[in-house]
């Protein structure tokens, strides 16, 4: 009872601060940064992150690289288990028409999501985010997120608002229509089980692979620490980009009950991810769901909304929730949040 009122009081909050903030308007505290010397918001140093300095493990995208040209073995046939439709292997690569391994588990994709537009150098985002839009830990989850949260995070990536290795450069050449397109299709798309969250003192020794986490055969172990590795369960399968061959992520012993503290912060329930991210971080309106999504992908972007580096309209909402956070926090909330049912 006094938990769902303090729910319907923290939505009415944000309700009032989203009105305030308005996606895509600028916050008075962004309005002074754009003033000072720097000719714009995202020319601003990032704060230094009580989580630490850049820790490498979590942030692995590389630089893009160029598409490597025809090679032998690209006309190979490739197939997956339990499946009919067989693909060759130039079209797994293929950035502007990607392999639909799946096409009954997902909509229609509209043009952008399927195609891109090749004579712009615009990848199909179904290239890196998969037809169904579950997302792999290098790139983001888009599956279900709300279609309003999806288009103000372009406006924040093509102002530099938000960074990224990606879609900043993505955001610049997209349309207004192709974003509106991608974002309704992967709104009405249902997130499933992807990512089975797994404690562990010990996780796989990786090499990165174009950002992904790709274990070294023969495969051996190494202490996990303090950190998450999150690889593909089979990585066959995720090489040929298999949108139904989910991930795991190694969480150091503990995180998951540690995290549900955090996440359920019974002490100041203001504070709790829930009031806002909805029961059980299912979403609730326009602030994405999380529950079940890539535990790697959370700590990033919580780790940014403290350094400062992701700043867009409705940030404010999340900067004093991880003002206090430490790596340790960071790392045991999204164990948790990433082992709920989407
Ligand atoms: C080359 C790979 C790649 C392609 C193609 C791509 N994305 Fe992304 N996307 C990423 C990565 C990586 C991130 C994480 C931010 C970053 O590093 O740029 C991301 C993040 C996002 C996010 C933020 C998710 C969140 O929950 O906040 C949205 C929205 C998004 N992409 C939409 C799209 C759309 C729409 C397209 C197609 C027009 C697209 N992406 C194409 C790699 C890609
Ligand atoms: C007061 C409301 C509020 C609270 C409390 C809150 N969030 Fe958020 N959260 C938001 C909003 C609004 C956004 C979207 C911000 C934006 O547009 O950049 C967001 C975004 C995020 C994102 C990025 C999502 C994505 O897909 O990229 C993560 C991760 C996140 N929150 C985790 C948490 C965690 C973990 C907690 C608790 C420790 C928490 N949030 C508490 C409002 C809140």
């Amino acid at each position: 009872m006094t938990r769902k009122i303090v729910a319907a009081g923290a939505s009415l909050a944000v309700i009032a601060l989203v009105g305030a903030v308005g996606f895509g308007q600028k916050t008075s505290a962004q309005q002074a940064r754009a003033k000072g010397p720097a000719t714009s918001a995202a020319d601003m140093p990032p704060t230094t992150p009580l989580a630490g300095p850049e820790p490498k493990w979590l942030f692995t995208m590389t630089p893009i690289a160029p598409i490597p040209p025809p090679a032998p073995g690209d006309e190979v046939i490739q197939h997956l288990p339990g499946n009919s439709i067989t693909f060759p292997l130039s079209r797994v690569k293929d950035r502007y028409h990607p392999a639909d391994w799946w096409p009954k588990d997902h909509p229609k994709m509209p043009t952008v999501v399927e195609y891109g537009r090749k004579a712009d150098g615009l990848f199909a985002c179904s290239y890196c985010h998969l037809p169904n839009g579950f997302g792999r830990p290098e790139n983001a989850s888009l599956a279900g997120k709300p279609a309003d949260y999806m288009i103000a995070q372009m406006k924040a990536f093509k102002e530099g608002t938000r960074t990224g290795m990606r879609m900043p450069a993505i955001a610049k050449i997209v349309t207004d229509k192709e974003i509106a397109d991608a974002s309704a299709y992967f709104a009405s798309v249902k997130a499933g089980p992807w990512i089975e969250v797994v404690e562990s003192k010990e996780s796989p020794v990786w090499e990165n692979e174009a950002g992904l986490m790709v274990p070294v055969e023969p495969r051996r172990m190494e202490p996990l620490g303090e950190r998450i590795v999150e690889v593909a369960k089979d990585q066959k399968r995720a090489n040929l980009r298999d949108a139904r061959s989910p991930f795991i992520a190694y969480v150091p012993e503990g995180a998951i009950a540690e995290g549900e503290v955090v996440v359920n912060n019974k002490a100041d329930p203001t504070k709790a991810c829930t009031a806002c991210h909805g029961e059980g971080m299912r979403g609730a309106g326009s602030i994405p769901a999380l529950a079940g999504r890539s535990p790697i992908y959370i700590v990033r972007e919580l780790y940014e909304f403290q350094s400062g580096k992701r700043h867009d309209a409705l940030a404010p909402l999340m900067t004093p929730v991880v003002a206090t956070m430490t790596l340790h926090d960071m790392i045991t909330s999204a164990a948790y949040i990433g082992s709920l049912k989407p």
